[in-house]
């Protein structure tokens, strides 16, 4: 049921973005990826990220996950504002903060499945929390693949893999930038039932940037971007809720 995720939205913020601007190049060249962005990520809650190639997408994530500096504004991962952070404590706060998930799955091939799931935590020097890791890989339901190196894999398995990666750690919040874009639509939906339930189940946050209506009717909330601005909101997405706002859009764009 969607009715009843958006109670959430009383609860705390686990990122914020406010007045986020980013410019790339100079003079003629100059684009504004990212135009005042203010948005709010909230605990437990799934968001979909939606706009038409080249809106700022994942610009916005990358700025927000602290992987790409802005040019103005201020962006909060919890507590903490990411422009008074210097670079080795940004990289520590992605590591300990922060979860990925990567539209190219980006499993080491020479470790195993489990060795994969717990290597951002082997590289901090933290031990796992062995009951979490055990309901985290018996959600994805791969307890039985553990010793396979990726290439044994299917994609959608290599994807559920890169799922438990940023799940292990219990971050504050996961990012998945087209995590779906590879799979074929029924290992996509796999995928996105796991995120949804780690959202469900474990209360975490998930902010994923996506094409695809469907994907994003998994999601609590779809914000749409077009050139740089969040032009709309959508609260308990369906899928043809979605398309049909993205054909309103298209349409739009074509008559202005
Ligand atoms: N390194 C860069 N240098 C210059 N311009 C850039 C750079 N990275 C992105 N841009 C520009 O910023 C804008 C936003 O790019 P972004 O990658 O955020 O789009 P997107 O919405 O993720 O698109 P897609 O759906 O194609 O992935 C685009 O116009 C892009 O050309
Ligand atoms: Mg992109």
């Amino acid at each position: 049921m969607t009715t009843t995720s958006l109670a959430h939205r009383a609860t705390a913020v686990a990122a914020r973005a406010s007045d986020l601007s980013k410019v790339y190049g100079l003079g003629e060249t100059q684009v504004v990826a990212l135009d005042r962005v203010s948005v709010d990520f909230r605990q437990g809650e799934f968001t979909a990220i939606m706009g038409p190639s080249g809106s700022g997408k994942s610009t916005l994530m990358h700025c927000v996950a602290g992987l790409d500096s802005f040019s103005s504004g201020s962006v909060q991962l919890g507590e903490t504002e990411l422009s008074t952070l210097k670079d080795k404590q940004l990289t520590q706060l992605r590591r300990d903060k922060i979860g990925f998930i990567f539209q190219a799955f980006n499993l080491l091939p020479t470790l195993t499945a489990l060795e994969n799931i717990t290597l951002p935590m082997d590289i901090a020097g933290r031990k796992p929390d062995k009951q979490w890791l055990d309901q985290v890989i018996s959600m994805i339901g791969l307890a039985d693949r553990l010793g396979h190196r990726p290439t044994q894999l299917s994609g959608g398995q290599q994807q559920r893999v890169a799922v438990a990666r940023a799940l292990a750690s219990q971050p504050e919040i996961i990012f998945g930038d087209e995590p779906t874009g590879n799979l074929d639509s029924r290992s996509g939906a796999e995928v996105l039932g796991f995120l949804r339930n780690s959202v469900r189940e474990l209360g975490q946050t998930v902010v994923m940037v996506t094409h695809d209506p469907a994907a994003a009717s998994y999601a609590d909330r779809v914000i749409f971007l077009a050139d740089g601005r969040i032009v709309d909101e959508m609260l308990h997405p369906s899928a043809d809720g979605v398309l049909d706002r993205m054909k309103a859009f298209d349409a739009k764009g074509r008559t202005s």
